[in-house]
């Protein structure tokens, strides 16, 4: 719909208005290449076509090492499902983890076998793997042809709860985190979990952070249940961990559908609670801290800081960090303490390189109280560097 408006001068403004629906499925499944699973054909032919539904599948190498057989049984899926589904190539297998989010030269790469593989904007890249092979997959699939279709299989308990089934991706560049990316919806998100069978405690772990960070801003129930769970996840328990993953993904998803802002233009940002410091740790540590190992302490730190405005009752800061601590994730990293020539600590300078990345004012979410949440627009360096202290001397 176009509406015309005479401005006071003798400019006419056209003012154009776009409205587009997505909508993809989120399917919790199991063996999904198992050939009698027909999750995947049914996402690949949701969209009718006369022709074969082409696809190119990408495979996270530490997937690949920890799944041998994997490109033999996508192989053997497509294979029984010929008559609907084709597989341009045999899978291509890429380094993941955060290297592969390190350079524009993975992104190339995905990009020349989606060129190499013909992929048209109604056919399809399938990315398998964690949260930042999947970031850049997706900003590789994004960015061809102004846009192909992707489906997300995420193989991480943090991709399965909340990178891989949101609406970004990134890679990072000159050094700052997820500096080049975009807002892509994708094609639909297929979680299985089988994948979180070979993934060592830390990283069920990330999943967990990313976890306690949605319950402690939109869910004191889902709070308590994590709380409850806490000694079985840090004992790894997979039913415990898989059930609690499912109800982030969810809480997510209804955050993106109903926040008002599921590409981010305002300022506030609820689902970064804790990120200024995460991305900042991240790189001070050159990523020895994980994406999801940083956020439990930056949602620590924010839950203290929220804790000293009276924002938070003492009692709900003690149970936030002591969940994250039982559960085995740390609330505190040397590089916290880290401080420049000045005295000055440097992850101080998270704050602004997340004004900077919103662009405009300051806008960080704080737990207030548990299961609920406030935005600040300034925030007090002093007693930040007290709790970072305060954090540090945690029992
Ligand atoms: N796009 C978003 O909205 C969004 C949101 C949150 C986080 N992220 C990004 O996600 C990334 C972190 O993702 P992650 O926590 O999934 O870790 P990751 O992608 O860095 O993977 C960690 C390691 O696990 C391996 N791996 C993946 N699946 C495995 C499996 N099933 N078994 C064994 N090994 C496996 C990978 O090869 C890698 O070596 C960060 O770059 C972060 O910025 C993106
Ligand atoms: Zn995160």
């Amino acid at each position: 719909m176009a509406t015309r408006k005479k401005s006071s001068s003798s400019a006419h403004v056209h003012l154009q208005k776009i409205s587009v629906e997505h909508t993809f499925p989120v399917v919790f499944t199991r063996h999904l290449f198992s050939p009698g699973n027909l999750v995947l054909r049914k996402a690949l032919t949701r969209i009718p076509s006369t022709n074969r539904h082409r696809a190119l599948v990408l495979i996270d190498k530490g997937v690949r090492t920890a799944f041998p057989e994997l490109p033999q049984h996508i192989r053997a899926y497509f294979k029984a499902h010929a008559e609907v589904l084709h597989l341009v190539r045999t899978p291509l297998t890429l380094v993941g983890g955060e290297s592969i989010k390190q350079s524009t030269a993975p992104v190339q790469r995905i990009i020349d076998a989606l060129r190499a593989g013909n992929i048209c904007r109604h056919s399809y890249c399938v990315a398998v793997g964690g949260g930042a092979f999947l970031d850049a997959a997706g900003l590789a699939a994004a960015l061809f042809h102004r846009g192909v279709r992707l489906i997300r299989i995420p193989t991480t308990a943090l991709a399965q709860c909340d990178s891989g089934v949101g609406v970004k991706n990134a890679i990072n560049y000159a050094g700052a985190k997820n500096l080049l990316g975009t807002f892509a919806p994708p094609s639909a998100v297929l979680n299985d979990s089988a994948f979180l069978e070979s993934l060592p405690l830390p990283l069920l772990l990330d999943g967990i952070a990313e976890s306690v960070k949605v319950a402690a801003i939109k869910d004191v129930a889902f709070f308590r249940a994590l709380e409850r769970g806490a000694p079985k996840i840090a004992r790894g328990n997979l039913p415990t961990i898989q059930r609690l993953l499912k109800r982030c993904a969810l809480l997510h998803l209804d955050h993106i559908a109903t926040s008002g802002d599921p590409f981010e233009q305002g300022a506030a940002r609820p689902l970064d609670y804790g990120h200024w410091a995460a991305h900042k740790l991240e790189s001070m540590s050159k990523h020895r801290l994980s994406h999801g190992h940083a956020v439990a302490i930056g949602i620590a730190l924010d839950a203290l800081y929220a804790g000293c405005l009276g924002l938070m009752p003492e009692a709900q800061v003690r149970r936030l960090i002591d969940t994250l601590r039982t559960c085995g994730l740390p609330v505190f990293a040397p590089e916290l303490a880290q401080t420049d020539r000045r005295g000055r600590l440097t992850v101080l300078d998270g704050l602004e390189d997340f004004r900077a990345h919103l662009g405009g004012d300051l806008t960080v979410t704080f737990p207030a109280p548990l299961g609920a949440r406030i935005e600040l627009h300034e925030i007090d360096n002093t007693l930040m560097s007290d709790c970072i202290a305060a954090l540090g001397e945690w029992e």
